[in-house]
């Protein structure tokens, strides 16, 4: 055998190796939490299925698994980025935020897409009608502003600040 076929039977002794690698289970909870944003926050249609479409595979907890994420080791980096991005941000329980977490993340929301920082390259790469154009970027972002404008004629300017980090 060549050296060059040898190392690809390694690399696919491998593969084959990983896909016993145990899969996390799925992102789909059926149970709503009475917590989701649409819930807890008037929210446009619009701008909503921008999220839906957009940002919650990572950001809620109902993931649209590709049908290669059942192979690892997509399967893994598929899932370190919906446990990351939930920690940050998810949609599903954003009502439970206390209010100035919501306030911060809601100002974080308008930043990460006017920076294209989110979606995250990575998944724009292949899911490339994720991408967000400047007027869906302006829907979402005039939605942001009213939203943290309410905020502000509703509550206290205390309770909205974000506390000193010791
Ligand atoms: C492929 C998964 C994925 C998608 C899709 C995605 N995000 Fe994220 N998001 C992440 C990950 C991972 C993090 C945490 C690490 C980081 O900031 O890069 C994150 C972090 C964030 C944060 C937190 C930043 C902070 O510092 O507080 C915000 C806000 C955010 N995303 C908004 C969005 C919005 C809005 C969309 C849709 C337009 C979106 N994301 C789409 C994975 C994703």
């Amino acid at each position: 055998m060549t050296r060059i076929a040898t190392i690809l039977l390694i690399l696919l002794g491998v593969l084959l190796l990983l896909q016993f690698y145990p899969k996390a289970p799925k992102n789909q909870s059926a149970q709503p939490t009475g917590y989701e944003l649409e819930k807890t926050h008037a929210v446009p249609d619009p701008v909503l299925a921008i999220l839906q479409y957009s940002c919650y595979d990572c950001h809620s907890n109902h993931t649209n698994y590709p049908w290669y994420s059942s192979l690892q080791p997509v399967s893994f980096w598929l899932n370190q980025h919906i446990e990351e991005g939930k920690d940050e941000l998810n949609f599903s329980t954003f009502g439970s935020y206390s209010l100035r977490r919501q306030y911060h993340k809601l100002g974080e929301i308008a930043e990460q897409i006017e920076e294209d920082e989110m979606p995250l390259s990575s998944y724009t790469l292949i899911h490339r009608t994720a991408r967000l154009n400047s007027t869906q970027k302006n829907m979402v972002s005039s939605w942001v502003t009213a939203l943290r404008d309410s905020f502000q004629a509703n509550y206290p300017v205390d309770s909205l600040k974000r506390k000193k980090r010791r």
